[in-house]
């Protein structure tokens, strides 16, 4: 039984990865951005009280595009929530980036266009994100996924979707030496910064992109299976990690909006 009622730690589930948590209890929260994907399913991890949302829906109703980030993260942080780790599905764009291998980005790259990306509508409330992830929980998860040898670091580049990419787009980015392609990294990483919030994701390779030599077409197909394939070790390793962290933040996020005048005040 956990000795604290209220969630401080989030999963933010991805493609095929639905629930994570034995018998929660189930929290439905609106915001002032709307409903976030899913109600919130709330349930301990050993001692630890844990949220956990579906990034697409409780069925995979919203396609990478149309997730309501604003109000997930918002819905997140009301609930108490300040530590956030956020499984996806991505593209490698290096063939040694095979499907199966967990890397756990250091850097992120912005293609999308068009999707609510700030709280901060009004004012001047610039927020650091030269390193967009919480580097503290980074560490947790390179040292969960040890038995899987994980790659550390590399730039996740985010396209819009639903189209995967061409392969002359695929060749553009490998060439810049980024590491792995996906469709939800933005602006979730950024709303998570601008609520001062830790947020890191682990990205499963579950294809070799377009772009990688003799890698076929990506096929939607493929992405599910080799997602849920995984989705049990990944079960495990978030398990862990959760059970691992500390309540005390050491790290810069919580003091992401620090001496700003925001024009919202944070839930
Ligand atoms: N998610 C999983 N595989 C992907 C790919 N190749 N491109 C974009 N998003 C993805």
């Amino acid at each position: 039984m956990s000795s604290d009622p209220r969630p401080d730690v989030a999963v933010i589930g991805g493609s095929g990865f639905y629930t994570f948590l034995e018998d929660p209890k189930t929290v439905t929260v609106d915001t002032p951005y709307g409903a976030p994907s899913a109600p919130i399913a709330v349930g301990a991890v050993g001692d630890r009280t844990v949220a956990f949302l579906p990034r697409h829906g409780a069925h995979h109703e919203f396609p990478a595009h149309r997730v309501p980030y604003r109000a997930n993260l918002w819905a997140l942080r009301s609930l108490g929530v300040r530590q956030v780790l956020a499984p996806c599905a991505v593209g490698g764009l290096q063939p040694e980036h095979g499907p199966g291998t967990f890397v756990v980005p250091d850097q992120l790259v912005d293609r999308t266009t068009g999707r609510p990306q700030t709280y901060y509508d009004s004012g001047a409330c610039h927020i650091s994100f030269a390193d967009p992830y919480c580097s503290r929980l980074r560490g947790h998860l390179l040292q969960g996924l040890s038995d899987q040898d994980p790659v550390d670091g590399g730039a996740m580049v985010v396209i819009d979707g639903p189209r995967f990419s061409t392969r002359a787009e695929s060749r553009w980015y490998a060439a810049q030496d980024w590491a792995v392609v996906n469709m939800t990294g933005h602006p979730e990483a950024v709303l998570a910064r601008e609520l001062a919030l830790c947020y890191a994701t682990v990205a499963l390779v579950t294809d070799h992109d377009a772009g990688v030599d003799e890698a076929g077409a990506v096929s939607m197909e493929a992405v599910f299976e080799v997602f849920r394939a995984h989705t049990d070790t990944l079960k495990t390793v978030l398990g862990g990690v959760v059970g691992g962290l500390g309540t005390d933040r050491d790290c810069a996020c919580s003091h992401a909006v620090d001496g700003m005048d925001l024009p919202v005040t944070l839930p």
